[in-house]
């Protein structure tokens, strides 16, 4: 596989929070490839480190967390490679969104709650890409068309959506841009599970027709069996296994891998 098929190349990550009793290591030697175009889940049970990955590559850690070692050297269509790592300032800016966007944990909560929806895919884009500005009115309803929603939503205010439309404005807003990779954490946890699936249908139907990489953060094993190529299983902050989602399910190299997939309820088999 040539360089120009790993979209993101994660070595040697070391992410820590230092707390009063010390360092807690979230993320600890992770190398990672994604492939361009693939849909690659990330799985493991709370507190494995998934989230802390994500907005270390988004460079959205906040202190006490810090990325101590590790590169993740990130591969948009015509631009040079960069070290998301190490990116500062206007480089940063200009990444987001337009080649790296982010649908974060608990995301429903970040549209603004005083601006209409159209109002909020106008400030993304413009300030991302001023010169679509003549094509707003095309696209805006495109993009909600994208994700199964009215046009009429433009003209609506968060508050007058449910969690399952916010959600899918959320995830236009991330391919507005049709950026290279997306990383969504855990974009269907808190929603019931009728509207999970149709969430899951639009990552899908977003991933094929805007031909971006999308990484899934979840840590619900059965999202990744529907939705996923390849999932990346995480324990105690350590990839543990890494593989072709069926590969995975038939035939967990690690226990931890084996435990997590029996953790799903399977219609027909009562909990015990
Ligand atoms: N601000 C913080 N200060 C100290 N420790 C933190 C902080 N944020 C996260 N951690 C620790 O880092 C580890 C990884 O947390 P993280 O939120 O990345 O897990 P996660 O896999 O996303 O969990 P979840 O499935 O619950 O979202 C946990 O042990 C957590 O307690
Ligand atoms: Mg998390």
């Amino acid at each position: 596989m040539s360089d120009d098929d790993i979209v993101l190349e994660i070595s040697g990550l070391e992410v820590g929070y230092s707390t009063n009793r010390g360092e807690v290591k979230a993320v600890s030697g992770l190398d990672l490839a994604v492939r361009r175009g693939e849909i690659l889940g990330i799985a493991g049970e709370s507190g494995s480190g998934k989230s802390t990955l994500a907005v270390a590559l988004l460079r959205l850690l906040k202190p006490p967390g810090k990325v101590t070692a590790g590169s993740a050297i990130f591969r948009p269509r015509g631009r040079s490679p960069v070290d998301l790592l190490k990116v500062e300032g206007e480089e940063l800016r200009v990444l987001r969104w337009s080649a790296l966007s982010y649908l974060p944990q608990g995301s429903m909560s970040s549209l603004n709650p005083v601006m209409r929806i159209g109002d909020q895919f106008r400030d993304v884009i413009l300030e991302h890409a001023p010169d679509r500005k003549n094509t707003l009115s095309e696209l805006i309803p495109r993009l909600l068309a994208q994700v199964g929603l009215e046009p009429d939503v433009a003209r609506m205010y968060p508050h007058e959506l449910s969690g399952g439309m916010k959600q899918r404005v959320l995830m236009a807003i991330c391919v507005a841009l049709e950026p290279d990779l997306v990383i969504a954490d855990e974009p269907t946890t808190a929603l019931d599970v009728t509207i999970q699936r149709v969430i899951l249908q639009s990552l899908v139907d977003l991933q094929r027709d805007f031909g971006v990489t999308l990484v899934v953060i979840s840590h619900d094993m059965g999202v990744h069996a529907q939705l996923v190529d390849r999932v990346a299983v995480m324990y105690e902050g350590k990839l543990v296994e890494v593989g072709d989602v069926r590969q995975v399910y038939k035939q967990p190299q690690h226990e931890y891998t084996r435990q997590l997939i029996e953790s799903i309820p399977r219609l027909g088999r009562r909990a015990s």
